[in-house]
Order: structure tokens, then sequence, then C-alpha cells
């Protein structure tokens, strides 16, 4: 059964649109077979800071918390602090997902407008759709720098209706992030749920619309 009514297609874009792992995978073989391990530490800690920083009203942006997680999981997983530059200068140019593209192709196809809605900073989302080539592909990036509070702060979605001024309805939000879809969802978003990792979902009073493994089932709900 299709989502109905439309207007706005929402991204989450990491580890939804590009691929969080990639820039310790780049370094794998200098790393070492802890890779994996280490990359869920630098991610799962850099979201603990932006919840934690949000909850105690100390923002500061996505590139600082991004440092400050990888200095943690550095320490944490004994990484050879002469790699932190290079994974500070990947993790710019994460990986797209090869299915990016014809998604976005195919919501432009029908009218429907596209835009990504992250904690990410604006120059680091302008590096990562530059450097996958998609940025013409996205009709706007929004940031939540803008209102210096961090997902899954509801003013953080509602960005997303003030810009297309439309109703949370009118939006499908698009996350892999289960508490991410909870936010939108909670907001009054339609929900999917980019299950890339196979993952249980949060227990957090409410379930997903939709549930797609990549985002190439997108044009089976819209
Ligand atoms: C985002 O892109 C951190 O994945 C989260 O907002």
């Amino acid at each position: 059964m299709k989502i109905e009514n439309i207007k706005v297609c929402a991204f989450d874009a990491y580890g939804t649109c590009f691929d969080i792992n990639s820039a310790a995978q780049e370094l794998s073989s200098e790393i070492g077979e802890d890779w994996l391990s280490f990359s869920s530490t630098w991610r799962t800690v850099q979201l603990e800071y932006t919840w934690l920083r949000s909850l105690m009203k100390k923002y500061v942006d996505f590139w600082k918390i991004t440092e400050d997680s990888l200095d943690f999981a550095m320490d944490a997983h004994k990484i050879n602090i002469k790699f932190k530059n290079q994974l500070l200068n990947l993790y710019k140019k994460l990986n797209a997902y090869p299915e990016l593209s014809n998604c976005l192709e195919y919501l432009r196809d029908k009218k429907i407008k596209t835009c990504i809605l992250s904690n990410g900073s604006p120059i680091l989302l302008n590096d990562l759709v530059n450097h996958a080539n998609v940025k013409n592909l996205f009709d706007n990036i929004l940031s939540v720098d803008e209102i210096k509070v961090y997902k899954p702060d509801p003013k953080v979605y509602e960005m997303v209706t003030k810009k297309y001024k439309c109703t949370p309805n009118e939006v499908c939000f698009m996350s892999s992030n289960t508490w991410d879809v909870v936010g939108g969802g909670v907001y009054g978003f339609h929900t999917c749920w980019v299950n890339r990792f196979e993952k249980e979902f949060d227990r957090l009073d409410y379930q997903p619309d939709k549930i797609i493994k990549d985002l190439s089932d997108l044009s089976k709900l819209l």
C-alpha cells in the first residue's frame, strides 16, 4: 500500500544516505580487524554527545562533536593518534549508498520535493553532497545548526514543515536511525525506517509506517 499525499521526502544523512563506517573502513588495514567496532564506538558516542548537549543546553556544532567522539573512540580502542586527521578528512567524504541517486531521481520525476534533515553542520553536509555528486538532486539541505538543538527535539522536524509550508502528514521521513524515526513520527511525519543493518526497533511507543531494506524500495511506497 503506497503512502498518499506526500509533498516532501526528508532524508536523514548519516547512515541513511551516507555510509558512516566508510571512513574507518578506508583505513581498516591500518586500524586492524577492530575497525568496525571502533567505528561503532565513534558513532555511538557521537550520538550520545548530541543528546547530552541538547539536554544540558550546551550546543556545539556537529563537527566539534564528531572530533570529540573520535578522540574518545581512538583512546578506547587504542588507535594511534596519527590517524586522526585522515579519519576526520574521510568523514567529510563518506560514501553515498549506491541506490541514493536513483531514489532521488525517482522522487524528482514524481514532483516530490526532497531535502536532507540532519544534525550535520552546513559545511559538512555540503561537502558530503558535493563529493557524492547528489547536490542537484536535493531541493534543500536543512541543518540543525540553524536552531542549535539536536534531533529528536521536535523543533528539528518542524524545520521541514516551516521550510515547505506544509503539514507534518505531507512529509515522508526516511532514516536508518530508529530513535530518529521515532522523533519524526511523534512529530507527525509519515516515517520509513531504512533498516540497512537488520536491527531491532526501539521500544518508545512508536512503530514506523514502513520498513525498507534500502532506499531502492522507496519506489514501492510513494
Ligand atoms: C543525522 O544525519 C546524526 O544521522 C543523524 O542527523
